[in-house]
């Protein structure tokens, strides 16, 4: 049979760097077929090359790199193009690549172009990009669709002001989760949200986990069973031992939630 049929294929959005990167060397590792997308092509390819090399062993091209420019729609229809023609199917979708963690703002005054670059990024990314890919899913009645969201997008618990561009995209990108598992109830496509905690990148800074330890809460979504859980949006608790505060607040709430155990534990929020 040929490679490209035997392989679960997963594209992954902004992976030149960061949880995206990670979350692909973590696919390739397990045997997938992986897109890497980035909006840089030389960063996209730089990227791509170190793990092959990494992953050399096993398969050489076990990741490809895609121009992907998730605000760009021209550049989404591009690469859904290649990607049906090449492999006429896609398996995981791991919408990554994020945008503005606008400390400096405040809802009260925030500049609204601002929150509508973080929108055209966070939100309406992920949902070209599901839109594009579902109908090719759909025919193989198997797909993965994995929000990166973040615990700045919960209603339950954001009590705190600031970053409103970035927590109010991540809201959107949640009830998108939720509107799209809905609606595709029995047809073989799980779409969940996944926070993957505080994690040392560019985006997270100095202090927060090794990016490996984030990546695997992403992981673990894109390659759930065929009876694992859709419209979730999932927190992975233990990624917050640096703030005592936090575990406290998931841990009163998860008494009245639904916990989920794949090997880490996982905990079903709103
Ligand atoms: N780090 C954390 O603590 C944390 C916490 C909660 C949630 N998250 C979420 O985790 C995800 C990854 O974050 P990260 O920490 O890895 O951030 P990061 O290091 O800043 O990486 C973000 C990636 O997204 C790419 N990107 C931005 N805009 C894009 C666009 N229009 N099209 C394609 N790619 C684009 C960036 O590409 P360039 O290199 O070209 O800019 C980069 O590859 C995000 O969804 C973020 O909200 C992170």
């Amino acid at each position: 049979m040929n490679d490209n049929k035997k392989k679960k294929i997963a594209l992954v959005t902004g992976s030149n760097k960061g949880l995206g990167f990670e979350t692909c060397r973590q696919l390739a590792q397990l045997g997938l077929k992986v897109l890497l997308g980035a909006r840089d092509v030389t960063k996209g390819k730089a990227a791509a090359d170190q793990l092959n090399i990494e992953n050399d062993l096993r398969d050489n091209n076990a990741v490809l790199s895609y121009q992907l420019d998730v605000s760009d729609q021209d550049s989404i229809s591009n690469v859904v193009k290649e990607v049906d023609q090449c492999f006429g199917r896609l398996d995981m979708l791991v919408n990554n690549a994020a945008i503005l963690y606008d400390t400096w703002q405040k809802a009260v005054n925030a500049d609204l172009e601002v929150v509508n670059d973080a929108l055209r990024t966070n939100l309406f990314g992920p949902w070209r990009l599901s839109q594009a890919f579902i109908p090719i899913m759909k025919t193989n009645r198997y797909g993965r669709i994995v929000n990166v969201s973040s615990l700045g997008g919960s209603l339950q618990y954001t009590n705190y002001g600031r970053t409103p561009a970035y927590s109010i995209s991540k809201a959107a990108l949640n009830m998108l989760t939720r509107k799209l598992a809905a609606e595709l109830v029995n047809t073989g496509i799980l779409v969940n949200s996944v926070d993957p905690g505080w994690v040392a990148t560019d985006m997270g800074g100095h202090g927060g986990r090794p990016v490996q330890d984030g990546a695997k809460g992403i992981v673990w979504a894109a390659t759930l069973p065929d009876d694992g859980p859709s419209g979730g949006f999932f927190v992975m608790v233990n990624l917050y031992h640096g703030s005592d505060r936090l575990i406290h607040v998931i841990f009163r709430h998860v008494e009245h939630s639904t916990a989920i155990v794949h090997g880490v534990v996982y905990y079903f929020v709103v």
